[in-house]
């Protein structure tokens, strides 16, 4: 059985007050849920007060990003030991915004899982496509790419714990949500070529989840989907009620 995800990205969202403010409402409703995992990444500064605020329950904590390297003269960076010791479980990596924003590559992007796993974070890779590159017809081409280049030289067991991610750039913070259709389209895809490099038992034990303005309005006919294990949120995921809507509907 494929692990289900229900991940909140805050992004650059809520202080430190702020953040412990939403985890106290989304505790009070799924705090004791554990399937689906409940994940939150708040951002750096709200990490270990809101790990603290969820000492007593089930819901976990992840990084919206990391480091490649241990430790050294990287000014800004966080590692992922400094990560795990603030009480993350995950760490979000290769967000098409770090990608965009901050040019990281396939290539980084793999050593930075590489490294995530290696310090026993589970990494969430978000691969997806721009909507130019899918009206030109090159979203397979484009997914595959990010795919084999961000998970280059996995070992099968580190591939099994690894999360990914669709959120097709088009979709992300527009409103414009990918189909039922659409988003099992690429997912089924996505795990086509995991089979082709490690088989279908480490494909279908791969948890792959969609992102893209994914509401409580819209989770249910999501999560219908076979192929569909959960969801990466940022908008929603800043409203408790929103947010908890999306558990259950998973639930
Ligand atoms: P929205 O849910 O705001 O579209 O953002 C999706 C996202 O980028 C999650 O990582």
């Amino acid at each position: 059985m494929r692990r289900k995800i229900i991940a909140g990205n805050w992004k650059m969202n809520k202080t430190v007050v702020d953040g412990q403010a939403l985890v106290g409402e989304i505790k009070k409703e799924v705090g004791k849920v554990n399937d689906p995992v409940v994940l939150v990444c708040p951002p750096f500064t709200a990490l270990t007060e809101v790990a603290m605020a969820l000492k007593d329950s089930e819901i976990q904590i992840g990084g919206q990003h990391m480091h490649e390297a241990d430790s050294g003269a990287y000014t800004g960076e966080i590692s992922a030991e400094m990560l795990l010791t603030s009480g993350c479980t995950y760490v979000i990596l290769g967000h098409s915004e770090r990608r965009a924003l901050f040019s990281e590559t396939d290539k980084l992007v793999n050593a930075k899982a590489q490294k995530a796993l290696a310090a026993g974070l589970i990494p969430i890779v978000c691969v997806g496509e721009t909507l130019e590159q899918r009206e030109s017809g090159a979203m397979e081409k484009v997914i595959e790419e990010q795919i084999s280049g961000s998970l280059d030289s996995l070992s099968e067991s580190d591939m099994k714990k690894t999360v990914i991610a669709y959120e097709p750039v088009w979709a992300i913070g527009t409103g414009k949500v990918a189909t039922p259709e659409q988003a099992e389209e690429v997912h089924v895809y996505i795990r086509r070529l995991l089979a082709k490099t490690y088989g279908d038992e480490t494909a279908n034990e791969v948890t792959i989840l969609y992102g893209g303005s994914v509401k409580a309005s819209n989770a249910d006919g999501l999560f219908e989907k076979e192929n569909i294990d959960g969801a990466l949120i940022g908008g929603a995921s800043l409203k408790a009620d929103e947010f908890t809507a999306i558990v259950k509907a998973m639930m």
